[in-house]
């Protein structure tokens, strides 16, 4: 008798699941591995994607790797144990993450590279800015100011493949008027960890070096610039001499309108985040993602050693200066108005929005 009824209750659940899909179907778990909290942008892109991963039933669990790369493949190989089904990576170091990525792969495990490429094929897909772009935006913005004299190169991580997309950029627009004896460059670093405090070190020495006869810097982003600036001031630069930026802080945008910092380039990371989670959601599904465009690595790392072909997506950037930072950036409630106009006298400043 006991039997009988084990098997009838057994086939009502059965039923009963079968019946109500979403009882059925397994929660999405996604991972979500984070170079470094450092740069301001990074916990703000977490936050919006954890909120867009719970506002879609999936749940996301996050990992920051201060800027250690063994401990993020190590933190993306114990994602994989935790049975996530879709990975998000903001990559340390776009080559070293390459073997976390394709040991995922070969437990079926898509991982996404954000806003930084992982360098390997078995990337499900790579999303991000238009980082060519940014790099010529960056030059143009300080050519606005000066186009000729001694130019220092600010770049960004070595182990970064942003950087190198950047740096591409800037030397599009500088490389010819350095053909033409018109800019010397006397100075070209790249600055570790993307850190503030080494880009002032850094900075520091090369105005020592150059007794302080330097004409523009173009630096590739904004926490490097406001580390650079730290130095500049320090030999009274600050304001005389160009320097751009990237990614239109709270503080870049402050120092933009106080006419240290003389641009940024902004990048709506408010595209980017969903775009990762319903890209996460759909891979987790098993589902095709549309609208991405395979590169080569090759053409993507400017390296010809890498073969192999990856997925990609990219937004649109735009340059902002003093002259547009209202409407580009505070209108648009991408930053504060009063985090940006705080010190800059009540009559000296635009209507609240
Ligand atoms: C780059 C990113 C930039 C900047 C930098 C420092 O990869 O594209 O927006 O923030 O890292 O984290």
């Amino acid at each position: 008798m006991k039997r009988i009824a084990a098997v009838v209750l057994a086939l009502c659940a059965a039923c009963v699941v079968a019946a109500s899909p979403a009882l059925a179907k397994k929660q999405i778990k996604i991972g979500l591995s984070i170079s470094d909290f450092e740069t301001e942008r990074w916990p703000v892109e977490q936050a919006i994607m954890t909120k867009l991963a719970h506002e879609q039933g999936a749940q996301l669990i996050s990992q920051v790797a201060n800027h250690d790369a063994k401990l993020q493949n190590d933190q993306i190989e114990n994602m994989v144990l935790q049975g996530v089904d879709v990975i998000i990576i903001i990559a340390e170091d776009g080559a070293a993450a390459a073997s976390a990525v394709e040991s995922a792969a070969r437990d079926g495990i898509p991982c996404i590279a954000y806003d930084r490429l992982v360098k390997s094929d078995k990337l499900a897909a790579y999303i991000s800015f238009d980082n060519v772009e940014v790099g010529r935006t960056q030059a143009r913005g300080v050519l606005n100011k000066t186009d000729k004299g001694n130019f220092v190169m600010l770049g960004g991580s070595p182990t970064d493949n942003n950087a190198v997309l950047f740096r591409k950029g800037q030397m599009e627009i500088i490389q010819p008027l350095v053909d033409k004896g018109q800019i010397k460059i006397v100075a070209d670093q790249w600055v570790e960890n993307w850190s503030p405090a080494n880009a002032t070190k850094i900075m520091e020495n090369i105005l020592t070096a150059q007794q302080n006869k330097v004409d523009a810097v173009v630096a590739s982003n904004d926490g490097t610039a406001l580390g650079a600036l730290q130095a500049m001031k320090a030999q009274g630069l600050a304001g005389k001499v160009p320097i751009s930026g990237q990614d239109a802080t709270a503080a870049g945008c402050k120092s933009i309108v106080e006419d240290e910092l003389t641009m940024t380039v902004y990048k709506d990371v408010r595209l980017l985040s969903p775009m990762a989670i319903d890209m996460a959601i759909k891979l987790a599904q098993g589902e095709k993602v549309e609208g991405l465009k395979d590169f080569s690595l090759k053409e993507l790392t400017l390296d010809d050693k890498l073969k192999g072909n990856v997925p990609c997506k990219f937004l649109k950037v735009v340059g902002v200066d003093k002259t547009n930072v209202y409407d580009e950036i505070v209108k648009s409630s991408f930053q504060k108005y009063d985090d940006i106009y705080k010190d800059i006298p009540e009559d000296k400043r635009p209507p609240r929005p």
